[in-house]
């Protein structure tokens, strides 16, 4: 077997969110969306090449990998061997530092660090922005975890024959905000529905969502003026009120999703409720239980004690964090 190749890669929060695909094969999504990258929960990937073997092994946290994300891994290698003309199986050993399903993008992190480490391992030769488009053929989300800080994703021009091409993340250099974003913690645990089911499910059946999805298109202009401004609190609204819009397209589906729990929505009126009182908080949430927190820097231990008083779970801080890059060993 050859040496492995290790590259570790961190979850992303959008702000200005990706639900809804044109293409599921090629994993083009229907907008832009804008994240920032953190610098908790890594993940770290190490992939060797296996010449003897006769098919990939794959291990995550410990554990043999079997069903759906078996599949998808093995899938994502295939793209890779067919980018490097070769065809040696591989393994690959993976670690999370954050509950798998938790809707902290566990995936976006994991995709991320699996292209660079088997970008590497199969030598081919990627630039960032070839990597990014690599990272989004595993999860969508992933094309933004390559880059560090706040980050775009283009959705690219749709029906051009070069759509999977055109469609890549680059980071956002004239961003001008330094912010906080605090996980409260409610629950972990899998998800009733995997956030590719529930984006399918929503694009086809609910009413509110080419609404959402034409909001989400404006939101994108105004999210980069409220970064290059530097405007937190216009940041965090629009922020807000598009995480809200993407879970009332769900939860209008047919059968609906629900990620909110009674927890998260305790945790949303409190983040209102302090808003009301003068401090700068804005919530977000993904495809699952979990509430993020848009606060300033300044303020955000003094906010995640409160938050962990009121909900009795942990909170963790988070700051903008790195892009995916290799490591020497796991
Ligand atoms: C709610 O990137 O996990 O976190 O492309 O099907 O793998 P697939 O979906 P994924 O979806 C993330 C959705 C989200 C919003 C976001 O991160 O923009």
């Amino acid at each position: 077997d050859t040496p492995p190749v290790t590259a570790v890669a961190h979850p992303n929060i959008a702000l200005v969110k990706y639900w809804g695909k044109r293409d599921e094969d090629l994993v083009l999504p229907l907008a832009d969306s804008l994240s920032l990258t953190l610098d908790v929960f890594p993940t770290t990937t190490s992939v060797r090449l296996c010449p003897a073997a006769a098919r990939d092994t794959v291990v995550v946290d410990g554990q043999p990998a079997t069903g759906e994300m078996l599949r998808r891994i093995t899938g994502f290698l295939d793209l890779v061997r067919a980018l490097a003309r070769r065809r040696e199986p591989a393994r690959v050993d993976t670690r999370n530092t954050v509950p798998v399903g938790a809707g902290l993008a566990s995936s976006a992190a994991g995709f991320a660090a699996l292209a660079l480490a088997a970008a590497g391992a199969y030598e081919v030769t990627l630039d960032p922005t070839a990597l990014s488009r690599l990272a989004r053929r595993g999860s969508g989300s992933a094309a933004r975890s390559v880059f560090g800080g706040f980050v775009q994703w283009y959705a690219g021009p749709p029906g051009a024959d070069d759509a999977d091409l055109a469609s890549y993340a680059e980071p956002l250099n004239d961003a001008r905000l330094d912010p906080a974003m605090i996980a409260v913690l409610l629950r972990t645990g899998p998800k009733p529905v995997s956030s590719r089911e529930a984006m399918r499910r929503t694009v086809a059946t609910s009413p509110l969502f080419p609404g959402w999805l034409a909001a989400t298109r404006t939101d994108i202009t105004a999210m980069r003026t409220a970064l290059a401004e530097g405007d937190l609190a216009a940041a965090g609204a629009i922020a807000e009120r598009n995480a809200l819009g993407m879970h009332a397209t769900m939860e209008t589906a047919t059968p609906p999703v629900n990620y909110r729990t009674q927890g998260s929505r305790h945790v949303l009126e409190h983040v209102r409720r302090m808003r009301d009182r003068g401090e700068q908080t804005w919530s977000t949430m993904d495809a699952g239980p979990n509430v993020k927190v848009l606060c300033p820097a300044a303020d955000a231990q003094r906010i995640a004690a409160e938050l962990g008083e009121i909900t009795g779970c942990p909170t963790v801080v988070a700051r903008p964090g790195p892009g995916a890059r290799m490591t020497t060993g796991m």
